[in-house]
């Protein structure tokens, strides 16, 4: 942007009301925006940062199937939850809100009826899978069926997960309703597409021209690599099959909604609209005036949706101003895993602070300094642990506590009068000056882990600084010197308190609290901020140390909840048996046994051929284990064994017994393994 912005709109990535809040979802998006938003505030710059929850779509209608209440139900339980995680870290919008609003609804419509009337949709009708029975249009994600690259017999209608292709629905073999369990047939079907073919010469010339230098390179690349794929932008449509979601407002739509990423990102107009009626001002310059700048903050599998597909949007409606930055991250993994909400591999933001209250600023700096900013990048506890306790607690915990402590001990906690300065006195002075503009230079690129690193030198300068000049020795043999050197560490406390607060909002609170200091604006970092005779509050602890036990336990809480399903589907336990006499039970003869051997039977998906050993004798079983186990994975493992089950051949081998297998009703399968001290031959009875 040349111009020097009259505004800021800055928004961040509607998340689908369909679970709770993660670390990886604030590293990728929340907490830059939110520090971007909290600087830019603090240089006095109008700001609006909006989000809001993305409601609709078939993520939430499949959630609310899986748990059996309506996609309203998920909807609700979410928003409330998610708007409150992320208001408990102090992400600081302007407003929150959901698109299930009405605003949201008429503003959507409106804009797809300007579309339409500008004949930028493309009326097409194609063959789509229909469910009979559930009598309705099937989306990508409810038909599964098997892969015709790598013939997994899972795969979901726009993907296969076992090989990563992407796939068409019509695509599958033997393709199956998830709704019914029967077999979809194709229809006719019409719908809605956006001419996109007809913006990928101006979009060229916007990104691929005019932001190579400005823009990441991560979202740049994907971009280039988009707008110059062989055949150009495809039209794309528009609009659903689905009875959830904005309904499409034209004639002949009926039972059509707007797809998903054509409503979401006008969440962000809609929500400035809503705001602005509540705080009586204008929402229009927001979007509309070219002295606006508008920076959308996302993840990386949005940049597509939020750098190509919404500018068309806007464009074509003509009023609206285009981003001018996308900074989107790249992902976070967890103890080097991809964070999955369906194994329930992640840190969730609600349970973090079960754990560890008031200690959001730890977690705020650790995602900043960890944060995905140009790869994907690890979280680990240990990590965690090490940056709280030799950063935070060591660093910038150490000097605010040595000031506050000194201060009080030799000036009862005023400020003395600063005696004539030294050569490093000086040095010190025109040092804390560089700091606002070298930390906003930063932040302005959304480079937030580099100036999050200058505001952990300011500390360390501190740091230094007393430790060099010494003032508990100096205040006995040269009093002046020990008061000037304080009035200078004063200083950088002061500078830190401001500072610190787009990365630390809590933080700098408590500690302009401790200073006695008002709230000052940014570029005021640079002056001493805390005159002679200032009286200073009082001291608190800013940071204490994680200790080894509350790591320990958060590793052991990850292992354990992967194991449990995210969430028990209802009704899908199965129903109690009926009882039996307890002779029927010991008519089993059920004992341990170890594995000897194991190899895939051939031809089969599922099946282990094992050699296992009974402590009476060895043989062979075959299982229908090998979706779960390896063959690698089973040698040497103890199993239970029903060693009397008649033999019986399976695909040609005599399988003598029948090795027990625990399922839960997610369909997660494992071996039932006695325990340790139980040798081969164990009965069990
Ligand atoms: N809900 C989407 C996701 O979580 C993001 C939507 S961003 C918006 O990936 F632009 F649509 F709002
Ligand atoms: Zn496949």
């Amino acid at each position: 942007m040349s111009q020097t912005p009259k505004r800021y709109t800055i928004t961040a990535a509607l998340p689908y009301a369909n679970g709770p809040i993660h670390i990886g979802h604030l590293a990728g998006c929340y907490l830059p925006a939110d520090i971007y938003a909290r600087y830019q505030r603090l240089n006095h710059r109008e700001v609006a940062f909006m989000c809001g929850s993305d409601e609709h779509g078939v993520a939430i209608t499949i959630k609310a199937k899986k748990e059996g209440v309506t996609p309203q139900e998920i909807v609700d339980k979410y928003h409330v939850m998610m708007q409150d995680s992320l208001r408990q870290f102090g992400i600081s919008f302007d407003h929150y809100s959901r698109t299930s609003s009405p605003t949201h609804k008429q503003t959507a419509q409106d804009f797809f009826k300007n579309l339409y009337d500008k004949g930028e949709f493309l009326e097409k009708t194609t063959q789509q899978y229909f469910d009979e029975e559930a009598q309705q249009f099937l989306a990508d994600r409810y038909i599964e069926g098997t892969c015709p690259k790598c013939g997994y017999e899972h795969a979901y209608g726009d993907q296969c997960e076992s090989c990563g292709t992407s796939l068409s629905p019509t695509e599958l073999i033997n393709p199956v309703s998830k709704l019914s369990g029967n077999q979809p047939v194709l229809r006719d079907t019409t719908h809605w597409f956006l001419a996109l073919d007809r913006h990928t010469e101006w979009l060229k010339k916007w990104i691929v021209e005019g932001h190579k230098s400005d823009w990441k390179s991560n979202v740049y690349g994907q971009c280039k690599s988009w707008l110059e794929a062989g055949e150009g932008l495809q039209p794309r449509s528009m609009t659903r099959d689905l009875d959830w979601g904005v309904p499409v407002p034209v004639e002949g739509a009926d039972g059509k909604v707007l797809y998903v990423w054509f409503d979401a990102p006008i969440g962000y107009i809609s929500a400035t609209r809503e705001w602005a009626e509540q705080n009586h001002k204008d929402w229009e310059p927001f979007w509309m005036e070219k002295d606006t700048k508008l920076v959308h903050f996302i993840g990386k599998d949005n940049i597509v949706f939020h750098c190509i597909i919404f500018p068309a949007i806007l464009k074509t409606h003509g009023a609206y101003i285009l981003p001018d930055n996308v900074p989107a991250n790249e992902f976070l993994n967890l103890e080097g895993q991809k964070i999955s909400t369906s194994r329930n591999w992640a840190v969730w933001l609600h349970e973090y602070l079960e754990d560890f209250s008031n200690k959001q600023d730890v977690l705020r700096y650790v995602l900043c300094a960890t944060a995905p900013e140009t790869k994907d990048n690890d979280f680990t506890w240990k990590d965690f642990q090490q940056r709280n306790n030799s950063e935070l607690v060591a660093i910038y915990g150490n000097f605010v506590n040595r000031v506050l402590v000194l201060m009080d001990k030799y000036y009862s906690g005023v400020v003395p009068q600063m005696g004539a300065c030294t050569a490093v006195d000086t040095e010190t002075l025109a040092e804390i000056q560089k700091y606002p503009q070298r930390i906003g230079d930063k932040i302005e690129a959304y480079k937030f882990r580099d100036g999050l690193q200058e505001l952990m030198n300011l500390a360390r300068l501190g740091n230094k600084y007393l430790a060099d000049e010494e003032p508990w020795k100096t205040i006995k043999t040269d009093p002046q010197r020990a008061a000037t050197v304080l009035a200078i560490a004063a200083q950088i406390a002061g500078a830190l308190s401001v500072l610190s607060e787009p990365f630390m909002p809590f933080v700098a609170d408590s500690l302009r609290n401790m200073l006695n200091l008002e709230p000052q604006d940014w570029s005021l970092a640079n002056m001493p901020l805390l005159p002679a005779n200032h009286q200073m509050g009082k001291a608190n602890l800013l940071f204490d140390k994680v200790e080894d036990v509350a790591i320990a336990a958060q590793l052991e809480k990850l292992e354990a909840q992967k194991a449990l399903p995210s969430v028990a589907p209802a009704n899908a336990i199965p129903e109690a048996k009926e009882n039996i006499a307890f002779d029927d039970f010991q008519k089993m003869d059920l004992r341990v046994a170890v594995v000897l051997e194991a190899e895939r039977v051939k031809k089969t998906d599922k099946l282990i051929k094992l050699t296992v050993n009974t402590g009476l004798d060895t043989r062979t079983v075959v299982s229908g284990i090998a979706q779960w186990y390896t063959p690698e994975e089973l040698v040497g493992k103890r199993v239970v064994l029903l060693a009397n089950l008649a033999p019986r051949k399976i695909k040609g081998i005599e399988s003598q017994g029948m090795i027990l297998l625990g399922e839960d009703h997610q369909g997660n399968a494992a071996l039932v393994e006695p325990d340790t001290t139980l040798l081969p031959g164990a009965c069990i009875s």
